[in-house]
């Protein structure tokens, strides 16, 4: 089988399908510089459960239930840390007006029967004294964990190459000239260009902090804010790494512009003060492959049967990652096609043949150009094959 696409989700099936016995061979021409390069690595099935989007939490809750495992599993196969934490993640609104709006979603995601425990600015503080102040209140989701996606690759990849797969770089530009007998289009916003499904680029800008000595930062749950009307998320890493999220924005460029970096910053800011003290390493804008409805695109592509797709994971890339390893291997190994699949079935969308990719090339699904200092970032041109992971 072919898998085209080396991020997470490319890399856990191809890890799947080899463990089982399988011959797998990955095309990508730079393995994880896609959308996970640029992801927060937040599983959020929880903070991220919208209105309108009840199946779509389902799969959420579904794969980060299954993340323990996995992650167990991937450090049994590489002895690699992938900087899975389970600290939880605060929900807090900076403001009255910003409690409200965040208060509102609790509500809805509390009628889910999902976890979220309303917490008092002291009870807040005492989680957290790096919160400011100002913070009005907030919440705590005990279930939503982290990840580092930039570790997160490097090990998907060992455990695919010791179950027996193997990457090559030479990228796939059209399907028929796959002769495998089982091709899996794990391509992020590349899927579109290659099947005709529409997965569209949604923009995100994200930042990258670093404690100044290098120490762990001051705060140890994943923290998402309402501040002043600006959502944001910090993920704090042993590392010394902050990261700092995300922008969303219904374009396909891959500039970083100040106004968003002040944007972000000040929300950041005003949330953890000592923030302000932290190196600013990295600038970067990444591209999250968007369906119409917002949910990912998992199953056969219509009239081809031996064509499955596993893209438009959106802002859940990394979360889903586990579910969507485990559901298209059991497609290809005929374990059958799981009810959970049901709604995220690729015929639910028209096909266009020959699609066009749905806007500016991006060579590369998400590594905008980082300008900032010490960035370390790939540029767009070091970029070819998107892979579909964002959290
Ligand atoms: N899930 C976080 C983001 O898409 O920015």
């Amino acid at each position: 089988m072919v898998v085209v696409g080396a991020g997470p989700v490319g890399l856990a099936i191809a890890w799947r399908c080899a463990a089982r016995g399988m011959r797998v061979v990955v095309h990508d021409p730079a393995p994880g510089s896609g959308a996970s390069h640029v992801a927060a690595g937040m599983l959020a099935p929880v903070a991220e459960a919208y209105f309108g989007e009840r199946e779509l939490t389902g799969l959420l809750t579904e794969s980060a239930a299954r993340w323990p495992g996995f992650a167990a599993e991937l450090a049994e196969a590489t002895g690699v840390d992938i900087g899975y934490r389970t600290e939880g993640t605060l929900v807090v609104g900076l403001t009255a007006d910003d409690l409200a709006e965040a208060r509102r979603l609790w509500a809805y995601q509390q009628g889910l029967g999902l976890p979220v425990t309303p917490l008092r600015p002291s009870q807040l503080r005492e989680r957290e004294p790096a919160l400011a102040p100002r913070v009005r209140g907030g919440a705590l989701a005990p279930t939503d964990h982290q990840v580092d996606p930039r570790r997160l690759v490097p090990a998907l990849r060992l455990a695919a190459e010791r179950a027996g797969a193997v990457l090559v770089s030479e990228p796939v530009r059209r399907l028929r000239d796959v002769t495998a007998g089982v091709t899996v289009v794990a391509a992020g916003c590349g899927a579109a260009a290659l099947t005709g499904l529409p997965v569209r680029p949604v923009k995100g800008q994200v930042l990258r902090l670093r404690t100044p000595d290098g120490g762990p930062p001051g705060f140890r749950h994943v923290v998402r804010g309402y501040a002043d009307g600006e959502h944001v998320y910090l993920v704090p890493r042993d590392s010394g790494e902050v990261v700092v999220g995300a922008t969303v924005e219904e374009r396909s460029d891959l500039g970083v512009c100040a106004g968003a970096v002040l944007r972000l910053l000040r929300a950041a800011v005003d949330l953890v003060p000592e923030l302000a003290e932290y190196d600013l390493v990295e600038t970067l804008a990444g591209l999250r492959p968007g369906t119409p409805d917002n949910a990912p695109i998992l199953g056969p592509l219509p009239g081809q049967p031996d064509v499955l797709v596993a893209t438009g994971h959106h802002r859940h890339g990394i979360v889903l990652t586990p579910v969507t390893a485990d559901l298209i291997t059991d497609l290809i190994t005929g374990g059958g096609a799981d009810p959970l699949l049901a709604p995220f079935r690729p015929d639910r969308f028209a096909v266009t043949p020959n699609a066009a990719p749905a806007a500016e090339p991006p060579p590369s699904g998400g590594v905008a150009s980082a300008s900032a200092v010490g960035s370390g970032a790939r540029t767009t041109s070091e970029r070819a094959m998107e892979d579909d992971s964002w959290n």
